[in-house]
């Protein structure tokens, strides 16, 4: 690839989702368009880029953006952060919403739906009648996690990272080499898509919130500081006072201004709205 087509591309990236593609990445983003070349039988990259230019909404170039897109996760990631719902959390809004109002839940950077069904699972085992008073909704960039996400099926090496047995045996059932989320626990969970760097996030997914806890875990640091803060500011004007935003283990975004209280649980900060 070029690097005129090679830095055309970054900056495409960059409009269209936010993702920020250093430098010395050529190798990366090479390796992950490649595929895409054979699948619609185009000679080269350099021909791709020019493809996706005249054509920024077809389906290649929506492929190309899902390509770039990191979708490392696993179930239970960093515990902590399901320790904070269920000690903290939860008994804190099962008390303030009592029996009748719905718990509103957003995975907000899903990937392949281990954080979503890790919430569901989590609210399972904390809060009676969790399958009708908790809602969650999982959305992500990337139609391929989401279609992903969707289908609720695991293989056992995704299960084996992060999903203790007991909660595996319970939560899921072994169909061959595969596992099935549960029906109960896939039918707490929503997906769309949806990207976080869009100013129509907020009310494409009003009709899911308010939001009492937003996870938005390991994806702000693909983002520039200045989208990192508008991020932020469409999160907390989908939540509710007194929700809680829970970010990355090591990630403190900008845009948490004042608004925001740190709360100190086993060393992490979660942030409540105020
Ligand atoms: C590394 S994964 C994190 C998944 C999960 N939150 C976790 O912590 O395990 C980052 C996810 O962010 C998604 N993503 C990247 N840019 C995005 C955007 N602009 N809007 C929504 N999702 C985005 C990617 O598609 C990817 O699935």
């Amino acid at each position: 690839m070029r690097s005129t087509e090679f830095n055309w591309f970054r900056t495409f990236l960059e409009q269209q989702s936010g993702i920020i593609i250093s430098e010395d990445k050529l190798y990366l983003v090479q390796s992950r368009l490649k595929p895409l070349l054979r699948q619609h039988q185009i000679s080269d990259l350099n021909q791709l880029a020019k493809h996706i230019k005249y054509h920024a909404s077809s389906d290649i170039s929506q492929q190309a953006i899902d390509a770039m897109t990191t979708n490392e996760t696993l179930f239970f990631r960093d515990q902590y952060p399901y320790d904070a719902l269920e000690t903290l959390v939860f008994p804190e809004l099962s008390h303030a919403k009592g029996i009748s109002s719905p718990i509103h839940i957003w995975s907000a950077a899903a990937s392949r739906g281990q954080e979503a069904y890790s919430i569901a699972i989590a609210a399972n085992e904390s809060i009676a009648q969790a399958q009708k008073r908790v809602r969650i909704l999982g959305t992500d960039l990337s139609p391929t996690a989401i279609a992903y996400a969707k289908a609720a099926i695991y293989s056992q090496m995704e299960v084996q990272r992060g999903m203790p047995v007991t909660r595996l045996v319970r939560f899921f059932s072994q169909q061959g080499t595969h596992w099935h989320v549960a029906k109960d626990i896939k039918n707490m969970v929503q997906f769309e898509t949806a990207n976080l760097t869009e100013d129509k996030l907020v009310s494409q997914v009003r009709r899911f919130g308010p939001f009492d806890v937003v996870f938005l875990r390991n994806v702000l640091i693909y983002f520039s500081a200045e989208e990192r803060k508008k991020v932020i500011d469409r999160i907390a004007r989908s939540m509710r006072k007194g929700g809680y935003l829970i970010t990355g283990a090591t990630e403190t975004p900008e845009g948490l201004n004042s608004k925001w209280e740190a709360v100190l649980f086993k060393g992490k900060r979660l942030w409540k709205l105020q």
